[in-house]
């Protein structure tokens, strides 16, 4: 018996295994069946069975059990992860400039920014306890992300421990992941695993199940700000930030402050004509108001902060050759052609799509099969073709044919008044509407299910194992016919359904905007679903004898437009959907959302500004109070809890002292919020 042999064979089997556990958990590949690996892991047991002593030491079963179930544990952050809007242009930067102050209620405040660059990495939060790194964790979906402290603990520029003697209770410092472009192009010819971009493999290597994984991977980290930081003292962001390089958190070097856009408009300038020299991949430069105090008062809007703006470079360009025009039919019928490119490299990322918009614009810049083309790509969005370079007096093919049919379903293709989209008019009946539908349900905005993608369910859909939303979540009662198919295991059917199985429970809102209705997006969604009193109510709600009540409730919804309304009513007057949406009720976990506000004296107080107040914007006053639970209203009624008054308050102060409706003046409102 060769012991070694034994041994080295055994880790060998277990290398592989971690091969593929990786390109199946975290690169969402997979190089072999689910039969091949499967055949690797009883190789690996027959193996301990047959020599448990010799291979008693290296525990290599508990480990890959370890690895290949256990999904990463869900964190809910402290306070929520916000994301950035963007702005392109100096117009941009002056609006969001605008809006600040007029937020804070004074047109002609002087702002000092914070600059630094956006770093095209990975988010992290790292949340630290009396000095002490308790968990790191990836941003997910702002609330909820995912624990990867072990694997942070590999990366050496994250202290564990804060260098200060008087550390916080608690701080939440946050950042970015990243991987140099060096360590990239290293990485990527050593390693036997090709990663697309920098950014991916930055993923790649945090949300990783085996931490030594991570450790062999030159990952790097920069803080670009705070959640909660209990005991700060200083007043700015800037300051904040060089207090956290002192304790030994890896800040940019670029950091830096601007009193003018102006300025940060030429700081811009130089980073981008200079951004070579930064050794990592960046997309653009943060600007913060650097006033913590005022970055308080602003707060957020939606998931960006009021406070901050990313400002984007230019888009890169490139030219290459349209192969093939196709036609795409999306989930609500619309047909948007699609240029297949020669695949071409357009500062740093393959591109081998292009997106046409729309009919008129492939007429507009007579785009044709076989033409040259000058590509543009800004961030993440898709690439688009600026202009057609081919030489147009030469021999070209003909022109493209807009289409009448649908290439799906061949139904005919409508154009509606004031639109330049083009729908097929299949709806129910057209097999590519309906596939589009069932991936929208389970897209990242939608319900997230990250264990079922568009692949999946274009097969499952094709041979009719999922035609409705519903057969997604009762995905488990197809398990001998999905098991038997090309591709498919006992392994990923089994992770599939765990992970449909960790999205049944769902807000209502998401559910309304998983249907895939046309002009319902989540915005609508919320706006519908917030108006119901329990999941009964809903019920009750959209029972076709109750359709003019709905749809009274609905004109009456402050911000629901007219044609959200009718389409809503339209998709719930079909009885399938009806059905459908039952069946949705009964299989998910669907609750209502229950906004967290903090409970306080005003909570569910009806307040009425009026006056022009000095020290603040109505729109702050209003959000202000809206945080702490009051409900802000624009007419003075019985109902009316309390009104503020600034200068010259008018009829509604004599009105709410008739009606003795509690009034303040602005400083009694200010004095009295403090107290709250
Ligand atoms: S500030 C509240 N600063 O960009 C502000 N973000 O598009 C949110 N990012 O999720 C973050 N570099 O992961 C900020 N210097 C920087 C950044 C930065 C990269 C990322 C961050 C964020 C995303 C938003």
């Amino acid at each position: 018996m060769d012991i070694k042999k034994i041994t080295r064979n055994a880790e060998s089997i277990l290398e592989q295994i971690k091969y593929h556990n990786n390109l199946y958990y975290n690169l969402d590949k997979s190089e072999i069946s689910d039969a091949k690996y499967d055949e690797l892991i009883s190789n690996l047991k027959d193996l301990k069975n047959k020599y448990p002593d010799i291979l008693k030491n290296i525990d290599l079963l508990d480990k890959i059990g370890g690895e290949a179930l256990a999904q990463f544990t869900k964190f809910t952050h402290p306070s929520r992860m916000l994301s950035l809007d963007n702005a392109m242009n100096s117009n941009d930067l002056e609006s969001f400039e605008k809006k600040v102050q007029n937020f804070l209620g004074n047109k002609d405040l002087k702002l000092d920014y914070s600059v630094e660059p956006k770093i095209d990495g990975l988010s992290l939060n790292l949340i630290y306890e009396k000095g002490e790194l308790k968990e790191g964790v990836t941003r997910g979906n702002g609330e909820v992300g995912e624990v990867v402290t072990n694997n942070i603990n590999t990366i050496k520029e994250i202290p564990k421990k804060l260098n200060t003697k008087n550390p916080p209770k608690l701080i939440e410092i946050r950042g970015e992941v990243f991987i140099t472009r060096d360590d990239f192009d290293i990485l990527n010819k050593d390693s036997d695993i090709k990663f697309a971009n920098p950014r991916n493999a930055a993923a790649g290597s945090l949300r990783q199940l085996d931490k030594d994984i991570t450790s062999s991977r030159p990952l790097k980290f920069i803080a670009h700000g705070f959640g909660i930081a209990e005991e700060n003292k200083n007043k700015t962001y800037y300051d904040t930030m060089i207090e956290f390089k002192r304790w030994g958190i890896p800040i940019s070097p670029k950091l830096q402050v601007a009193k003018s856009i102006k300025e940060l408009i030429l700081i811009h300038e130089d980073i981008f004509q200079n951004r070579n020299d930064i050794p990592y991949d960046i997309d653009g430069l943060v600007y913060k108001v650097n006033f913590l105090d005022l970055q308080n008062r602003l707060s957020f809007v939606g998931k960006a902060p009021r406070w901050a703006i990313a400002h984007k470079f230019a888009a890169e360009t490139a030219v290459t050759e349209i192969e093939k025009i196709d036609i795409q039919v999306g989930r609500t019928g619309a047909l948007t052609p699609v240029a297949r490119l020669k695949t071409i490299n357009v500062g740093g990322v393959m591109v081998s799509n292009a997106t046409l918009h729309n009919f008129d614009e492939i007429e507009k810049k007579d785009i044709r099969e076989g033409d040259k083309v000058l590509i543009e790509r800004a961030g993440d969005v898709i690439p688009y073709i600026i202009e057609v370079v081919s030489d147009k007096s030469k021999q070209r093919k003909s022109k493209f044919r807009v289409p009448t049919k649908c290439p799906e379903c061949e139904s005919s293709v409508v154009k509606e008044k004031d639109e330049v989209v083009l729908r097929c008019s299949g709806e129910l009946n057209c097999s590519a509407q309906k596939s589009e539908r069932l991936k929208h349900f389970v897209s990242r905005t939608a319900l997230d299910i990250d264990g079922i993608g568009e692949k999946q369910i274009d097969l499952l859909y094709k041979i009719k194992l999922i035609e409705n939303f519903s057969d997604i979540i009762k995905i488990k009662a197809k398990k001998e016919s999905i098991v038997k198919l090309d591709g498919w295991g006992e392994l990923s059917f089994n992770n599939m359904v765990n992970s449909i199985d960790r999205k049944k429970e769902i807000f209502l809102s998401k559910l309304i905007y998983a249907l895939g209705i046309r002009h319902i997006g989540e915005k609508n969604a919320k706006l519908i679903a917030g108006n119901f009193e329990s999941i009964d109510n809903f019920k009750e709600s959209i029972l076709a004898s109750n359709k003019d009540l709905l749809k009274v409730k609905l004109i009456n919804l402050d911000g629901l437009g007219p044609k959200a309304i009718d389409s809503f009513l339209e998709y719930l007057s079909i009885k399938s959907n009806y059905n459908e949406i039952l069946e949705l009720l009964r299989v998910c976990d669907v609750s209502l959302e229950i906004i967290k506000i903090k409970k306080t004296k005003i909570s569910n107080k009806t307040i009425l500004f009026t006056g022009s107040l000095q020290s603040m914007s109505r729109a702050e006053a209003k959000a202000t109070a809206e945080r702490m639970g009051a409900k802000v209203v624009s007419a003075i009624s019985k109902s009316t809890d309390m009104l503020i008054y600034g200068d010259k308050p008018g009829s509604k102060l004599t009105k709410a002292n008739e009606l003795k409706v509690r009034v303040f003046t602005e400083n009694e409102w200010i004095e009295f919020t403090r107290e709250l």
